[in-house]
């Protein structure tokens, strides 16, 4: 049989992740990119690295008709755009077996429905990526406390976080391109996370009912004089003007529909983490157990003293969002699978040969995208979102924040 063909919109930062990843996979292709910027450079790495032989296209639609499935790998804020072509190319004749988008499905609530809708005016299966719910670490500790869970009953509380010193591209930074700061951007992950780990094992994704929400945003590190310079200079974002949160932080409870039972998953993401890199740490508590996982505490560490410094290597092929360069340094040695971005994409591939959902869809997705635009709703009203309240719900289905608008200097301070 041959290989399942993927196609690539997008060849940036998480693309080359995602191929890093395939590259652990049996069975699946790179056969095809089409990005602005780096897709040569993308399918050398594809061909090199037995991935097969990835074509440059120079348009989505001639992408789609030459792969088996499309993943949507650029910024926020081309989402509606690249995958409106892929619909129409679809409809052109595109034999497509599924889509896959990045993570945040939408900038707001009506952003992620009409991607919900496109999909669904194409007829085709989506997987939405939330690697971490992928995550080897959180899979197998949902399996080694399956029987526990069993006996004494559910986790009750969860507490996921994801920081790193900040984004490596200038739209990121833009509140008004990316969708807002921090929580926009991670806050999805740790939120995710959160409810899955809550969720009873053999349940779906979405058993838990969302009840309310509550969140702070604040401004740390990047809006203080020094640091807004520095982000300027470096990714031409005025944070004195258009400032978004680099710290946030809040609690989504969730009730068990079977058993009326409260559960709460808290989260924090910052970009001002300035420790050695990106820190994913998950843990839960239910009653009598618990886990942890911190994705900075590796096996393998390695010291560079400040004599040897100038022979480092690249810091970042150590981890993501790396810092220092010397010192006692933890050193990761698989990220794609440490983060699950394997486990990801060997979901979708199975699930879309099977002509299914992967196990996170676009549905999913906007129901993720809903609870992050409530804790910014939370974040400016400076009080708990009833996410029962018919007229909450109402009032979310059109909400903007005031950051993604532009207008974060009204609610952070600025300094
Ligand atoms: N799951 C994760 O851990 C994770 C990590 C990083 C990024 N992401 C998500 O992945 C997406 C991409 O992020 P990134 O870090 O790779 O960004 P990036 O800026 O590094 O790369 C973006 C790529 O998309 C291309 N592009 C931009 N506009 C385009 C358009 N209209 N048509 C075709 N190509 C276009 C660019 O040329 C570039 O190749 C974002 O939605 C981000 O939130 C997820």
């Amino acid at each position: 049989m041959s290989n399942f063909k993927l196609g690539f919109v997008g060849a940036g930062f998480i693309s080359k992740f995602q191929a890093k990843a395939m590259t652990q996979i049996r069975g699946v292709d790179l056969a095809g990119v089409h990005a602005l910027k780096g897709a040569e450079e993308l399918a050398d790495y594809a061909k090199k690295s037995g991935l097969g032989d990835c074509v440059v296209y120079g348009s989505v639609a001639e992408l789609c008709k030459n792969v088996d499935a499309v993943a949507i790998f650029a910024p926020n804020f081309a989402r509606i755009q690249i995958m409106q072509e892929i619909v129409d190319a679809v409809k052109a004749g595109a034999a497509l077996k599924g889509i896959i988008c990045e993570k945040p499905l939408g900038r707001t609530i009506p952003e992620a429905q009409q991607l919900v809708d496109l999909a669904k005016e194409a007829n085709l299966p989506t997987a939405y990526f939330e690697n971490q719910i992928h995550m080897k670490g959180i899979r197998a500790q949902m399996e080694q406390l399956a029987p526990v869970q069993a006996s004494m009953g559910p986790l009750a509380l969860a507490r996921s976080a994801e920081e790193h010193a900040g984004p490596h591209e200038g739209w990121f930074w833009d509140p008004t391109r990316q969708g807002g700061g921090v929580l926009s951007d991670m806050g999805c992950h740790s939120i995710a996370v959160g409810w899955y780990v809550l969720t009873p094992i053999g349940k779906p994704a979405t058993f838990l009912q969302p009840v309310a929400v509550s969140a702070v945003t604040s401004l740390l590190k990047w809006g203080i004089p020094k640091y807004r310079k520095q982000l300027l200079d470096r990714m031409g974002v005025d944070y004195g003007k258009v400032p978004a949160e680099d710290f946030a932080t809040g609690m989504v409870t969730f009730k068990n529909p079977e058993t009326d039972q409260l559960v709460q998953a808290q989260f924090t993401n910052s970009w001002m983490y300035d420790k050695q890199g990106l820190r994913l740490l998950m843990d839960g508590l239910g009653p009598g157990y618990a886990f942890e996982l911190n994705s900075l505490r590796s096996p393998l560490e390695v010291f560079i003293g400040d004599d040897a410094a100038e022979a480092m290597a690249d810091s970042e092929t150590a981890l993501e969002k790396a810092t220092a360069s010397r010192g006692l340094l933890a050193v990761e040695t698989n990220e794609a699978d440490l983060y699950g971005y394997v486990d990801e994409i060997e979901d979708a591939v199975k699930c879309f040969k099977e002509g299914k959902d992967g196990f996170l869809n676009f549905a999913y997705g906007a129901e993720i995208t809903k609870l992050c635009q409530a804790a910014y709703m939370s974040a400016e009203k400076g009080k708990t979102v009833d996410l029962t309240d018919t007229a909450t719900l109402e009032e979310l289905k059109t909400y903007q924040s005031l950051i993604s608008q532009g207008r974060g200097a009204e609610i952070l301070h600025v300094g």
